[in-house]
């Protein structure tokens, strides 16, 4: 096999990440076949298949017979080149792993987490098997919504993890309120509300030893441009772009959760997690004084929410005055 095949064959991913890069750059003018094809050193062949492709991911490329290819319109696509460009975050973000479709980036991230280092990104267009709390699936359609999972190191004692949590979704719901200019909520311990409606989510996974974390992939899902939510979850879902009726650009999205998250880390690992247990006080209606059943598995619990532990745990107050702190649970309103 030619060497240009072997890396064809090997990484389908990265050359399409190149073709959308190039005519991004070149989108004022139409760039010919042989010209595309020797900038990506691959064969005519190739490159005919990868425009095919970059289609097929929603990149609008006008072919004009006998001179070349143009981009018609840049893509909103997830390429490491283009977040790179928006990044303003230091070590968050420092490797990306961008793939079209993944199972999913917690497993694509799991795959990767003992070599990757600190601040790892692992974002996908599509997820074909995408996870949420309580072995959910996440609705992932290619191109709409957001999927990343960041691989962190924290210096942590595994009990003091749950933060992480809800430091994540202060950097979403911060975010959220910012570009979509709308209200936002944060349900204990990680859903991100809009309109009393979910668009966005917080998977944490971690390996640890018993004093300290190893590592932790944090995963988030937003939905951002996705016009139609499927009948089961429409009573409980949301997009951004549902609520407000416009389009995000996803680059956008990421890379301000990303600075945000940075910063929330850093204030983590320097002042404990005080400082983030007070601002999610401060953001989430379901901290204190709102009426509640927290699930977990068969167990209910029915009372009203009274504050956060100093690590984040949830204060519910039952019926006969005792009260529970809550490690994980689904909370409902009542
Ligand atoms: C939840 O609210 O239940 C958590 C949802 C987390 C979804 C994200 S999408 C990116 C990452 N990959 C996954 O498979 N899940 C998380």
């Amino acid at each position: 096999m030619s060497p240009w095949l072997t890396s064809m064959a090997k990484q389908p991913d990265r050359r399409l990440d190149e073709l959308i890069d190039l005519l991004t750059e070149n989108a004022t003018v139409v760039m010919s076949g042989t010209k595309i094809a020797s900038q990506l050193r691959v064969p005519h062949s190739t490159c005919w298949e990868l425009i095919e492709r970059a289609r097929e991911w929603g990149a609008d490329v006008r072919g004009l017979p006998g001179s070349g290819y143009q981009l018609v319109k840049v893509p909103d696509l997830l390429t490491p080149k283009t977040i790179r460009q928006s990044l303003h975050s230091g070590e968050f973000g420092c490797r990306i792993h961008h793939q079209y479709q993944v199972d999913s980036t917690m497993n694509e991230a799991g795959r990767l987490a003992a070599k990757a280092p600190h601040g790892t990104l692992v974002v996908a267009e599509e997820q074909t098997a995408g996870r949420g709390r309580f072995g959910r699936t996440w609705f992932s359609p290619r191109g709409t919504g957001l999927y990343f999972t960041v691989i962190l190191r924290p210096k942590l004692a595994p009990a003091a993890a749950p933060v992480l949590t809800l430091l994540t979704g202060l950097a979403v719901a911060e975010t959220i309120r910012e570009v979509a200019e709308t209200a936002v909520d944060i349900r204990w311990p990680n859903d991100v509300m809009v309109a009393e409606k979910k668009c966005a989510g917080i998977l944490v996974e971690m390996t640890a030893q018993p004093e300290r974390v190893e590592h932790v992939q944090i995963g988030v899902g937003v939905n951002v441009n996705q016009t139609a939510i499927p009948a089961e979850l429409a009573a409980e879902a949301t997009s951004l772009c549902r609520e407000t009726g416009r389009a995000f650009s996803r680059v956008e999205i990421l890379v301000s959760i990303l600075g945000r998250m940075e910063r929330y880390f850093d204030l983590l690992q320097e002042r404990g997690a005080a400082p983030i247990v007070a601002r999610f006080g401060e953001i989430s209606s379901y901290a204190r004084g709102k009426r509640v059943r927290v699930t977990d598995g068969p167990n209910l619990l029915v009372g009203e929410t009274v504050g956060l532990s100093p690590e984040g745990m949830l204060l519910v107050r039952r019926e006969d005055g005792r009260t529970e702190s809550i490690l994980s649970g689904q909370v409902r309103p009542e």
